[in-house]
């Protein structure tokens, strides 16, 4: 059974998220525009991004929701997404604020040298191929004294898809230090509903 998920979380299509790109924040968690949602969101990450302002790098920020959190927040945001669509509607949402937002792969963001003090990705990694060796390169996007903050789980019935925590955990172990899996399943203000499926954020430093 399990080897059956594992085949299917490889082989399985990931959606057209251009075409996805104009209904994609009606989900109470991709759009937080209930500020209930907005508010629970807001709390977990201010607790997993550093206290002082940061460079933060958003890898597949879609429609730039929780970059724009991270810049409310003080941060300087670089947010990048492969989808010209998504990205448009990224760069309406953090107009005004310390953020720019760039068209790209998010295994090989278009960043040239510049180094970041947080990689965050939220919803991504289930999506590519070869998860270690993306994982090994964001990780030399960090800083020393850097973090990973990753919002990865497992959906989807009857056929899930995702990134269970432990293989994520196993991935970060030789690339980190103290990764810490917070489980947000619990936490219906996150979702705007009950959810029972695999929901989680690790963090990690390098
Ligand atoms: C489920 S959405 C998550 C969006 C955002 N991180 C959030 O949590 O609201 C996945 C996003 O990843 C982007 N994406 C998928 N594959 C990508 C890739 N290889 N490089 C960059 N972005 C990618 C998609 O365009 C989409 O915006």
């Amino acid at each position: 059974m399990a080897d059956e998920r594992e085949h299917r979380d490889r082989t399985v299509r990931p959606p057209d998220w251009d075409a996805q790109a104009a209904c994609f924040d009606e989900e109470p968690d991709h759009g937080l525009r209930d500020p209930v949602v907005r508010a629970a969101w807001a709390a977990r990450l201010r607790s997993w991004l550093p206290g002082d302002p940061a460079d933060v790098l958003d890898l597949g920020c879609g429609t730039g929701s929780l970059s724009l959190l991270a810049a409310e927040q003080g941060h300087r945001v670089t947010a990048v997404d492969l989808s010209p669509a998504m990205t448009e509607r990224a760069r309406a949402k953090l107009a005004g604020h310390t953020a720019e937002v760039l068209c790209g792969p998010a295994e090989d963001p278009p960043v040239a040298e510049r180094r970041f003090d947080v990689v965050l990705v939220r919803h991504v990694l289930w999506t590519l191929p070869d998860q270690a060796r993306v994982l090994r390169h964001w990780r030399d996007l960090l800083r020393p004294g850097g973090r990973f903050v990753l919002v990865e789980g497992v959906w989807g019935d009857p056929y899930p898809v995702g990134v269970p925590a432990h293989r994520l955990t196993a991935l970060l172990g030789p690339l980190t230090v103290g990764a810490r899996v917070e489980r947000l399943s619990g936490d219906p203000l996150l979702w705007g509903k009950a959810v029972t499926d695999e929901r989680y954020a690790v963090v990690a430093g390098v």
